[in-house]
């Protein structure tokens, strides 16, 4: 029996986060440089957006780049970037195949002007479509919710729970159900830092690039045995 028969299909989460961690030591294990193990871990991208889809899960987020990632050496950064872009093309060339909606969760307006406006254009080509890819893109939890507060203080009003959910740049999809890191390292490193309040959290020491569709369904069977109780009994 496969592993995706032997998940409950009433209890697989609706929304996957993946904080994709270890690109850098694969590649140093192969002796290669860091910028090797990005590009592998573009491949286990485009791997697990299919397993995820396979397995029913209607929500997969990734984090690519977070608000202190500039903080790399320069050609590190361009080295992301530039794969970002060749992603970005290859998704509008396969569009008509695959069918994914991207969005982009993040400040576009600290990107490269032309990387910017290639986000949003791949973000409106896709807009209809039916399974959804959230990249977060210079992403910082922290950031975020400013710029949620920043959008309900110009609103003015009451605030509730649901207004700043909603303010927040995941507004149209909601919480993770699961939130998996990869590469041994236990935190969240300023990820969905409001909507993860109640998410189940999994850790494997995997490198990102070695993180299989067995991995993934897995981490999935994992969940699927947990007990949520929102703070309930
Ligand atoms: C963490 O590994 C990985 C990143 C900071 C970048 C992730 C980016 C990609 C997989 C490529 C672009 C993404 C998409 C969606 C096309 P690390 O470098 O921190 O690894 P280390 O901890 O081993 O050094």
């Amino acid at each position: 029996m496969g592993f995706k028969e032997q998940i409950n299909q009433d209890r697989i989460p609706r929304h996957i986060a993946i904080i994709m961690d270890g690109n850098g030591r694969w590649a140093k294990r192969q002796g290669l440089a860091r910028m090797f193990g990005h590009k592998q871990g573009v491949e286990t991208v485009h791997r697990i957006t299919e397993a995820a889809d396979e397995l029913g899960i209607q929500y997969l987020t990734l984090y690519a780049f977070s608000t202190e990632n500039w903080k790399r050496p320069a050609m590190e950064v361009n080295a992301i970037m530039q794969l970002l872009d060749r992603f970005i093309k290859d998704a509008k060339e396969d569009n008509d195949k695959n069918k994914i909606r991207y969005v982009f969760l993040g400040d576009k307006s600290g990107l490269a002007p032309i990387l910017a406006d290639k986000c949003t254009e791949l973000e409106r080509l896709t807009e209809n479509n039916s399974s959804l890819l959230n990249i977060a893109l210079n992403y910082g939890g922290r950031a975020e919710l400013v710029y949620a507060c920043r959008k309900l203080a110009e609103r003015g009003g009451e605030i509730t729970e649901a207004d700043v959910s909603a303010a927040l740049y995941t507004g149209h999809c909601g919480d993770p159900d699961l939130i998996v890191r990869t590469a041994g390292e236990y935190r969240l490193s300023n990820f969905l830092l409001w909507q993860s309040a109640y998410a189940e959290l999994y850790f494997t020491d995997t490198l990102w690039p070695d993180f299989s569709e067995t991995d993934l369904s897995a981490a999935v069977m994992e969940f699927s045995r947990r007990k949520r109780r929102y703070g309930g009994v």
